[in-house]
């Protein structure tokens, strides 16, 4: 079933010099971008997109991150494109994400984990509203 999932390709990824690295790997696997944009978001957005995880004790140190420079926020389409990019991103903490997944090739962190990704279809529509209200 086709499907539409919201992709941030964080700040630590920009800095690092890996967009084209991430997002080749979205294009190979064969997903189809529908929306891109390099933006630096402020805080109010990084509390709308990060609801669920206001009052988490990681959260601060995370807005503090998410908001530190330009992100890619991008829009990805195909056959369950939600699990399909939860896979290739890999487990949040990339010190222990599986080896062949973009945390577990690139990233030492539990928090500057290169990416983040719709957990389901439900939060990819409200995170897509959020970050692209016009598709
Ligand atoms: P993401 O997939 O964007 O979803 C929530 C983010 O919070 C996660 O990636 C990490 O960047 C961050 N995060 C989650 N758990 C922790 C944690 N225990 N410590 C620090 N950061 C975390």
């Amino acid at each position: 079933m086709t499907e539409r999932t919201l992709i941030l390709i964080k700040p630590d990824a920009v800095r690092r010099g890996l967009v084209g690295e991430v997002l080749g790997r979205f294009e190979r696997k064969g997903l189809t971008l529908v929306a891109m944009d390099l933006r630096t978001i402020d805080a109010a957005a990084a509390d709308r997109h990060y609801a669920e995880h206001l009052d988490k004790p990681f959260y601060p140190p995370l807005r503090e991150f998410i908001t530190s420079g330009p992100l890619v926020a991008m829009v990805a389409e195909g056959d369950q494109a939600v699990s399909v990019v939860r896979l290739l991103v890999g487990a949040t903490d990339g010190r222990g994400a599986a080896a062949g997944t973009i945390r577990g090739d690139l990233s030492l962190s539990n928090r500057e984990n290169l990416v983040h990704a719709s957990d389901s279809p439900e939060s990819a529509a409200r995170e897509i509203s959020n970050f692209f209200p016009n598709l």
